[in-house]
């Protein structure tokens, strides 16, 4: 049972999963303890009610450590801290994009630690998250049913074996609010144009995007079938798909989207 909890780097992603594993009773707040470099972002933790560690010696006399920052700072804070990490051995949890377990532990002198990585969305601030994990060899029963309750307690989660999926993951589910949220804005932008209220367009569109998402997630039909049931021939909704067939819609966004999966690739060689 893990009940020390440290979480470094209380940015957007970490403090969208604490506050989403404190809301939905999955992490007690009286077991978190957060550090981050940056004031500001503590204060924030702080007026929430959680305790901030004065430094990052503290934070490391947790059981498991989630690791929060940017890729660019993993290294560093890895390295810099090989030692007190090494000794005491915590679970870590990585959420950080495009860095792999083998590369994370090859910082911390290829010790044969508890990792599991994490990819999940910006999402769990309201827990709706899509999360998936990877666990690897040195991880246990424990661990596992930990990362599966905090991150079912945010929204849904799967495990995979083959941690080379977390790149398509990444591009897929980690980014993915961006598209939609593209999306949303682009016609919200048009219902403004038009002559609606801007509150009014943010609700026509964002509740849209939600009804859709939970007619395909209800298991009532695919995508594909949405798109019949609402397009009639001769009607609006087809004279708009013919607009995005002829512009390349679907190609562009299925570039867009292997450009990001690319990219997670990329990051993981190191
Ligand atoms: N945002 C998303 O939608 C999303 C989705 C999936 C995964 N992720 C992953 O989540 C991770 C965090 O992303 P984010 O968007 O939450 O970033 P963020 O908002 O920039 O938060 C990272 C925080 O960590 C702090 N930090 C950096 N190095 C530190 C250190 N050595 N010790 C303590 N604090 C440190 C940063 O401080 P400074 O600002 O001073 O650098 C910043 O406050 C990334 O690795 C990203 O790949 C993000």
């Amino acid at each position: 049972m893990i009940s020390k909890i440290g979480l470094i780097g209380y940015g957007k992603m970490g403090s969208s999963l604490a506050l989403g594993g404190i809301k939905s009773g999955a992490i007690r707040k009286e077991s978190m303890i957060v550090y981050d470099q940056d004031r500001e972002r503590t204060n924030v933790a702080e007026k929430f009610g959680l305790k901030v560690a004065s430094s990052l010696a503290e934070i490391f006399e947790s059981e498991a450590l989630i690791l929060a920052v940017k890729p660019k700072d993993l290294p560093a804070l890895l390295q810099d801290n090989r030692s007190k990490i090494v000794e005491k051995s915590p679970l870590l949890i990585s959420i950080v994009a495009g860095i792999r377990v083998k590369h994370m532990l090859s910082f911390l002198g290829n010790a044969p630690l508890r990792v599991i990585r994490v990819m999940p969305n910006i999402a769990a601030a309201v827990n709706e998250a899509m999360s998936a994990f990877y666990a690897n060899e040195f991880v246990n029963k424990d661990d596992v049913a930990f990362v599966e309750s905090l991150l079912s307690s945010v929204g849904k989660s799967i495990r995979i074996e083959s941690e080379d999926e977390l790149d398509t993951i990444t591009g897929i589910s980690g980014s993915g609010p961006a598209y939609f949220a593209l999306m949303m804005n682009i016609l919200e932008k048009v219902a403004v144009d038009k002559g609606l209220s801007e509150d009014m367009a943010r609700v026509l569109a964002a509740q849209t995007c939600r009804g859709a998402a939970t007619m395909v997630l209800s298991g009532g039909c695919s995508p594909l079938d949405l798109i019949k049931m609402v397009a009639s021939p001769g009607g609006t909704t087809e004279e708009a798909l013919r607009v995005m067939d002829a512009k390349g819609f679907s190609e562009i966004v299925g570039e867009a989207v292997s450009a990001a999966i690319e990219k997670s690739r990329r990051m993981n060689r190191p």
